[in-house]
């Protein structure tokens, strides 16, 4: 089994229960500020979740490609990607699970062919936000699971989402497979690692308020997920998910360039040089090939290395990338090679994924540019580690730490230039300041979630109406070679991001708002039309290049449908009334990067 042949099971055994395929959304979320990365195929789905009506129907299933940051530090070992493909289905307040159970049951034993006997189950035991959920252990009963493989398991185990603090969330039931060749044990024990998670269904009735109160839905809905890269391990009757086919050609690449072999030992001494070291091969080029493969997907997406947030997630990733290389013995520029062997992987990636291959030229330009870099940064560390060696001194913790933190350099490489002089460094006072600072950091990027996943507020929903009537007015004042490249709305403001080389003058932005607050003071109406996509570019819609669309897409237009101002293909949502908006203000105007501008605006 190969993965487009899972991702083809998956996808055609929901389209034959009338489900529509969607395209994967982009791993940047469109209009919501409070995560940086979309980590789960519900995300981009949320207000429908909510009451907006899905222009393909209520019931989807995709393969969303996804990114984790929280798992970063875990990749190295067989099991964890900070880049994934998850498959999933939805029910938007259609089915539930009378008939997803079945249908889960269904499509592991018939279309993957999986023994009844190598499955297990857990469900949600509840507690006082939601009661023990009886009904899904009878229903998987009825499908000829044995009760002893069947357990119950608090909140922390069986209740999925929201994944900001506040949205829809619910309690489920998880699928596990024995991937062990031991016959599997009579009874479930899920502290049993043999036991693998593959698949999710996820019973969506709650939604969970800013005040923490679970309030039940006015529908039930269903979200599920399975993982690409692991369930393809597990059938394959592999424990390591790095030895699938999804990675065979980014890890011959990085056999070629250190020329080490990733099913040698997982560590070995080796000889080098002359001089012998230590080195987990396994665990560098598990890192470099995931780290790699998740900075070719980020870029294609528009983001490129800083200092800030989605930005500095990828700088991250190619620096230790970088390091990495260096541990197995790559001294040489190497990332932009592993970089190709993505964009050449039509199987697994450009052939699925075409901002792969219109991007292709800035991907490897922008990995490239970061390497050289980091290069200085990282020869940099090691001088410094050399001037305290010099020095004969032993390295305090706080400082060891400083080298990992600001040049990004790894522990074992301090504690192996330090050994061969015969120095030695203070681990606990590295790891006490490690801590420290990963606490700073959780903190941040929980106040990232604190406005919670898709607000559609009354605010934020008139800024979002705000922001078409902003992209329409540059278009007729600048020209129609400006493009929305980006977006970001908060309760304050919008910031949106456009394709135009030049500063725009006082007199030019005047224009532009004072054609913005025309619209609003002639309240133009908003009205929202169901179509499809080809229906919707021949009427002049605007959407994204290089963004694949479902087939039937929602277009909002603002004014007449003949003579409309604004035409967009958008997921909303947006205010009935463009009157409501109020006063409009550009307070800002500044470069976004090579030809592109951004712009501040604010409702008064
Ligand atoms: N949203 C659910 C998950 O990520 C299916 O596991």
């Amino acid at each position: 089994m190969n993965a487009r042949c899972l991702k083809k099971l998956f996808v055609d055994f929901f389209v034959s229960k009338n489900h529509v395929e969607i395209p994967s959304a982009s791993l940047i979320p469109e209009n919501d500020p409070s995560t940086l990365f979309i980590s789960a195929g519900i995300q981009p789905l949320v207000p429908y979740f909510l009451g907006t009506p899905h222009p393909c129907g209520k019931r989807l299933v995709n393969v969303q490609k996804c990114i984790r940051t929280g798992d970063i530090d875990e990749v190295g070992d067989c099991v964890h990607h900070t880049f994934f493909e998850m498959l999933g289905n939805w029910s938007l307040g259609d089915y539930f699970k009378e008939t997803m159970i079945p249908w889960s049951f269904e499509f592991l034993t018939k279309s993957l062919n999986i023994p009844v006997n190598k499955l297990a189950i857990s469900y949600f035991e509840g507690d006082n936000d939601a009661p023990k959920d009886v009904e899904t252990a009878a229903l998987w009963e009825k499908q000829g699971i044995p009760s002893q493989r069947i357990v119950l398991l608090p909140k922390k185990n069986n209740w999925w989402g929201p994944p900001g603090i506040t949205g829809p969330c619910g309690p489920d039931t998880e699928m596990f497979y024995w991937a062990a060749v031991s016959p599997p044990p009579h009874n479930f024990d899920p502290n049993d690692s043999n036991w693998v998670e593959i698949w999710n269904d996820v019973l969506i009735q709650y939604f969970k308020n800013g005040q923490g109160i679970y309030e039940k839905l006015v529908q039930n809905n269903i979200d599920t997920g399975m993982g690409v890269e692991r369930t393809l391990a597990v059938l394959n009757g592999l424990s390591d998910n790095y030895q699938t086919s999804i990675w065979r050609s980014i890890i011959a690449t990085i056999e070629k360039l250190s020329k080490m072999d990733y099913g040698d030992k997982p560590d070995e001494f080796y000889i080098k040089d002359g001089k012998q070291f230590w080195v987990d091969v396994r665990k560098s080029v598990r890192i470099i090939a995931d780290h790699l493969r998740a900075a070719v997907f980020i870029i294609a997406d528009g983001v490129e290395p800083s200092n800030k947030e989605t930005g500095y997630v990828l700088r991250r990733l190619i620096r230790r990338a970088v390091r990495h290389g260096k541990i197995i013995g790559i001294e040489k520029n190497f990332c932009q090679d592993v970089a190709q062997s993505i964009l050449d992987n039509q199987e697994s990636f450009a052939g699925i994924y075409p901002e792969l291959n219109q991007n292709k030229n800035k991907i490897l330009e922008i990995i490239s540019v970061e390497e050289i870099k980091f290069r200085k940064t990282l020869n940099r560390g090691l001088s410094e580690i050399n001037k305290l060696i010099i020095r004969n001194q032993n390295l305090p913790g706080q400082e060891a730490f400083n080298l990992y933190q600001s040049f990004g350099f790894p522990l074992e490489l301090i504690k192996e230039e330090l050994k061969k002089n015969n120095l030695s460094l203070d681990v606990s006072e590295f790891n006490r300041s490690k801590e420290e600072h990963q606490k700073q950091s959780q903190t941040l990027s929980a106040g990232k979630f604190k406005s919670g996943l898709a607000d559609n507020s009354e605010i934020i929903t008139r800024y979002h109406t705000a922001t078409h009537l902003l992209h329409a007015a540059l278009r007729k004042i600048l020209g129609g070679h400006v493009q929305q490249s980006g977006s970001n709305i908060t309760a304050k403001r919008l910031r949106f991001d456009f394709s135009h080389s030049e500063k725009l003058s006082k007199e030019q932005l005047k224009q532009v708002s004072d054609l913005v607050n025309q619209q609003i003071k002639n309240k133009l109406n908003v009205t929202i039309e169901a179509i499809s996509f080809i229906e919707a570019q021949k009427e002049g819609a605007l959407a994204f290049f290089g963004t694949k669309y479902p087939d039937t897409v929602s277009v909002y237009t603002i004014g007449d449908n003949a003579t409309f101002f604004s035409k967009e293909v958008c997921t909303g949502p947006h205010v009935t009334n463009a009157g409501v908006l109020g006063i409009f203000e550009i307070i800002k105007e500044e470069s976004a990067g090579s030809g592109k501008r951004r712009i501040y605006a604010i409702l008064k």
